[in-house]
């Protein structure tokens, strides 16, 4: 009965454990499990290299390394042109452990040389040198100047062939020994130097050296760090390692850009992209442009494309105040000191006692319209040129009806349009375009500026990223009132998390002023692209550049130059994607094939298009648009959805992308 039970317990406990196992176990193996996907198919272990799936592994262990080395000596390695992975460990050693092992060879290698000495032999450099070092190494222990570590350093390469594999293995090699650093084979330990070598921290081989913390510190092999951040946008390729330069302007000091280049070095190009960048990160863009280049991009990015002239029904008043009220800032005396700077251009020469009269006919202007430095009062409607042309007429002084004189045609000629009525515009596109290019030559400087203090009256009312961009920026430079007030912007930016950026192929106009320099120095990014030889002397002598970095800039290509940041520079390629160019490109032949696709676009899409006239131009923006649409939604883009279909051929805005019509300017 006894074995009967048992029989019968076999019996039943054996399928019931089958049971419990086999399904589990079928499933499993009918099951690819994770490891199966990302495991190669198979890992061969050779004396001299490891495969594993298609690609070939071999590792180095250095094992001697160079008596003296100077910062950054490993870079050549780094900057090897082979892929290869490199793994440093460094193991902290207690200095006591230390010491009493340096007394014992020092003690060895003293008896060494004396009796080499007794022998009458000569002494042995290597020994002496050695004896030296030992010396010196205890010294500094003794005293805690130092401290001791371990280090050790692999180097595996790999490659998808055998044969290339040597190849470039004798090309480290070389490599190595010009650095007299010696790498020797890690035979028989391939798979341990593989493993040793992927970023799992563990050192599986355990070769090591003695290292000091002087020379550990001289291996630590990323001297370009500066130049690469872990957020912001991609400026271009760093020619020297061909690392990304990738920096947030934001993070910096201040988040002001100047860019120097002669003309057609590729200055507009490089702050395209950079706007395009910015503005997909979500930074508003306002952009000065006084060569209208900049109406393509900012028509496909959703953008508004104000062209400002005198007859435009834009106006601006520069009478306008930002009714902010901030913390140790006068208002309305920093906008009657800008006033009086575009007066001065307005008006041409003045002396002391036009400046004088100008300066009382400002505030009286403002105070007949109820406005005084009490910021309470500035939120009253502004005056406008003519308030200030009857003030100035009013004085009856002939100082003050001579300057009324020379601001009459402003009021009641043409150019009347320009000036002389309140503003009815807003900037609320976050990517908007001033165009001035419409405006005769004399008068540009003072749209410009006109425009630039509107922007900047704007900008203060509300915090935000943005961006504002003075391309040719010479145009206000040259005159000392403009660069001061560029100046003023630069050095107050930071405050209302505004980043300026100007261009200019004229950098002796630019640094003749005390305002140019010191714009550029209140930029922390600086790039320099192709000068011409009458500048670079100026160029060089300001940035300190060497013989060999003048020679560069001479003959760079367009779009390269060298990028400075705080304080490293580096040799840059501006890069832009395929779709970026087209949008960046100010080449008449890629312009004109742009227009020639998108009219075949055009006609190939267009009897489509009718039939769907409902169609939200949001959408139909970014299915045909390959840039990656920002999250907001554009204003003008929702405003006139039916404009996609409708819109009449634009010469400039052709490009392969239907975008949406500028919008009237929001009136308020
Ligand atoms: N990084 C670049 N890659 C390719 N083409 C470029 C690059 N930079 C500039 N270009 C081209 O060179 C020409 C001149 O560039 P542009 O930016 O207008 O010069 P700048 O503003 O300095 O006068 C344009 O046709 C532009 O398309
Ligand atoms: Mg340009």
């Amino acid at each position: 009965m006894f074995s009967n039970k048992k029989a019968k317990e076999t019996s039943l406990s054996q399928p019931t454990e089958q049971k419990s196992i086999s399904p589990t176990e079928t499933l499993e193996k009918g099951m690819v499990s994770l490891i199966d996907v990302i495991a190669p198919s198979s890992v061969e272990v050779d004396f001299n290299y490891i495969r594993i799936g298609e690609r070939f592994y071999k590792t180095f262990f250095i094992a001697g390394y160079p008596r003296y080395v100077s910062p950054n000596w490993l870079s050549p390695v780094i900057d090897f042109s082979h892929s290869l992975n490199i793994s440093m460990f460094i193991y902290p050693t207690s200095s006591s452990d230390v010491l009493s092992d340096l007394r014992r060879k020092t003690a060895e290698m003293e008896a060494t040389i004396s009796s080499q000495i007794d022998q009458g032999l000569v002494v042995d450099a290597k020994i002496q040198a050695a004896l030296e070092d030992a010396y010196g190494l205890t010294e500094e222990l003794a005293k805690g100047i130092e401290r001791f570590f371990q280090m050790s350093l692999y180097i595996t390469l790999y490659s998808d062939s055998l044969a290339e594999l040597e190849q470039a293995s004798k090309r480290l090699e070389s490599t190595l020994s010009s650095l007299l650093i010696l790498p020797k084979l890690s035979t028989l330990q391939m798979e341990e130097g593989f493993k040793s070598t992927i970023p799992f921290g563990t050192d599986n081989l355990f070769i090591t050296r003695n290292m000091d913390t002087t020379s550990l510190a001289s291996t630590f092999p990323f001297t370009s760090a500066t130049l690469t951040q872990d957020k912001g946008i991609m400026y271009g390729l760093n020619q020297q390692n061909g690392s990304l330069i990738v920096f947030d302007r934001f993070s910096l000091e201040n988040a002001n850009e100047v860019v120097f280049g002669k003309s057609g070095s590729g200055k507009s190009f490089l702050i395209k992209l950079e706007a395009m960048r910015q503005f997909m990160f979500g930074s508003e863009i306002i952009i000065i442009d006084p060569e209208g280049e900049y109406e393509a991009i900012s028509k496909t990015l959703g953008g508004e494309y104000v062209s400002f002239t005198a007859g435009s029904p834009i106006k601006i008043n520069p009478f306008d105040l930002s009714g902010m009220y901030v913390e140790g800032e006068n208002e309305l005396g920093l906008k009657i000191l800008s006033l009086h700077g575009l007066l001065r251009i307005v008006l041409g020469e003045l002396d002391a006692t036009h400046d004088a009269i100008l300066d009382r006919a400002l505030i009286e202007t403002y105070r007949q319209k109820g406005i005084t430095t009490d910021p309470a009062t500035q939120k009253r409607q502004p005056p406008l040129m003519e308030d200030l042309y009857k003030v100035l007429l009013g004085m009856e002084d002939p100082n003050s009806n001579e300057l009324a004189l020379r601001l009459e045609k402003f009021i009641k000629g043409s150019l009347s349009g320009l000036f002389n009525q309140q503003s009815n515009f807003d900037i609320r596109n976050p990517f908007t375009a001033f165009s001035v290019k419409a405006m005769e030559d004399e008068l540009r400087p003072i749209a410009i500026h006109i425009v630039l203090d509107f922007i900047w009256t704007k900008v203060r009312k509300s915090l935000k990223k943005r961006l504002l961009i003075l391309d040719e920026a010479w145009y206000l430079m040259k005159y000392e009132d403009s660069a001061s007030f560029v100046y003023g912007i630069a050095k107050r930016a930071r405050k209302y998390y505004l980043a300026l950026t100007t261009a200019t192929q004229d950098v002796q106009d630019f640094l003749s002023t005390d305002y140019g320099k010191a714009i550029l120095s209140n930029s922390s990014i600086q790039i320099l692209l192709k000068q011409s030889p009458t500048e670079i002397d100026t160029v060089s002598k300001i940035f300190y550049l060497s013989q060999g970095e003048k020679e560069l800039l001479m003959s760079v290509g367009v779009g390269e130059g060298l990028f400075f940041a705080g304080q490293s520079h580096v040799v840059v390629k501006i890069v832009a994607a395929p779709f970026e160019k087209e949008l960046a490109t100010s080449n008449p032949q890629e312009v004109k094939e742009m227009q020639e696709r998108n009219a075949l676009y055009q006609s190939a899409t267009a009897p489509q298009d009718i039939s769907t006239p409902q169609v939200n131009p949001t959408e139909s923006i970014s299915q045909s648009n390959p840039i990656p649409e920002p999250s907001r939604q554009f204003p003008v883009a929702e405003k006139q959805p039916q404009d996609v279909n409708t819109q009449p051929a634009n010469p400039i805005s052709q490009n392969n992308f239907p975008t949406p019509n500028k919008p009237e300017p929001e009136i308020f």
